[in-house]
């Protein structure tokens, strides 16, 4: 199912509150123009940010990758204003940061001395009860970019893979390059194989999920074997559970895979994903 969106009250851009129908950017912004530009997302329980060094760490290793000059740190003061502003300092919430390279006439190549664009804003959402919830998922060809490592405006991919999986009633797509499973529209992918836990090493395929790390960590602590090894379509009989993170979606197990019109995966029990669950429960309300 398509879940419902709204628009959040009030936008910080460029300098000014604003509610979001008087926020106006220049047709010729670069992200505008040529989807030039970072994002990114992190989350408030409670009103607590989780891990936000970690996302303002990424939305800097970003910036510097396609050299928008930017001081990510800058932004945390804004961050926590922009959380009181939206009276969601006592609820769970997340930061949404956009940076685009500024306005400039059209080029391919990257002008000089442009004031990158800013967009911040929070907004809410249900961070409870994920681990009551379970996703049916689709596979599909990976024909993104390669440099998902940079956390692009341009989701271009990612949105058709989203929109096919959703129109067609699962939850989510999980991508396929050469027959290895990167990770899923906007989630990365775990798998579960005779008690280790398997998921895409980091590189140009995927995105560094700050959740994976938190998750990587977790099965550490908790003496869970694992390895970050991409795993082969054909892997898929041999797997015994599935889930995938996110920042929104937190930790989600996987009930079933298709592929092709045809079941691939069912899960049969979700003892290690339960226990990883668990405990990022705990880590998350530290
Ligand atoms: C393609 C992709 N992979 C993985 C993730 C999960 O990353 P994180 O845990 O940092 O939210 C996302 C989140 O947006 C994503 O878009």
């Amino acid at each position: 199912m398509k879940p419902k969106k709204s628009y959040p009250k009030e936008v910080y851009l460029n300098g000014e509150w604003l509610q979001p129908e008087a926020a106006k950017i220049s047709v010729f912004d670069r992200g505008f123009m040529l989807g030039d530009g970072i994002y990114e997302v992190a989350p408030f329980y409670r009103g607590k940010p989780f891990k936000l060094k970690e996302h303002l760490d990424r939305l800097q290793y970003c910036l510097n990758e396609i050299r928008i000059d930017f001081d990510a740190y800058s932004l945390e003061k804004l961050i926590f204003k922009a959380l009181e502003r939206a009276g969601l300092t006592e609820s769970d919430a997340a930061v949404y940061i956009q940076v685009t390279r500024g306005v400039a006439p059209r080029t391919h190549h990257f002008p000089e001395k442009v004031k990158p664009t800013l967009l911040l804003y929070v907004f809410p959402v249900k961070l409870e009860g994920f681990e009551e919830k379970s996703w049916k998922v689709s596979v599909a060809e990976d024909f993104r970019w390669y440099r998902c490592d940079i956390k692009s405006i341009s989701l271009l991919a990612n949105s058709m893979a989203n929109e096919e999986a959703l129109s067609t009633g699962f939850d989510e797509q999980l991508l396929i390059r050469d027959g290895y499973f990167t990770e899923g529209s906007h989630t990365s992918i775990f798998f579960v194989k005779n008690g280790r836990v398997y998921t895409h090493p980091e590189g140009p395929e995927i995105l560094s999920g700050i959740t994976r790390q938190v998750v990587l960590d977790l099965c550490k602590e908790l003496e869970i074997p694992c390895k970050e090894k991409a795993l082969h379509l054909n892997e898929l009989p041999e797997v015994d559970e599935i889930f995938l993170t996110g920042t929104t979606t937190q930790v989600m197990v996987v009930d079933s895979v298709q592929h092709k019109g045809k079941e691939i995966f069912r899960l049969q029990g979700d003892s290690v994903t339960a226990k990883i669950q668990q405990a990022f429960i705990e880590r998350v309300g530290e």
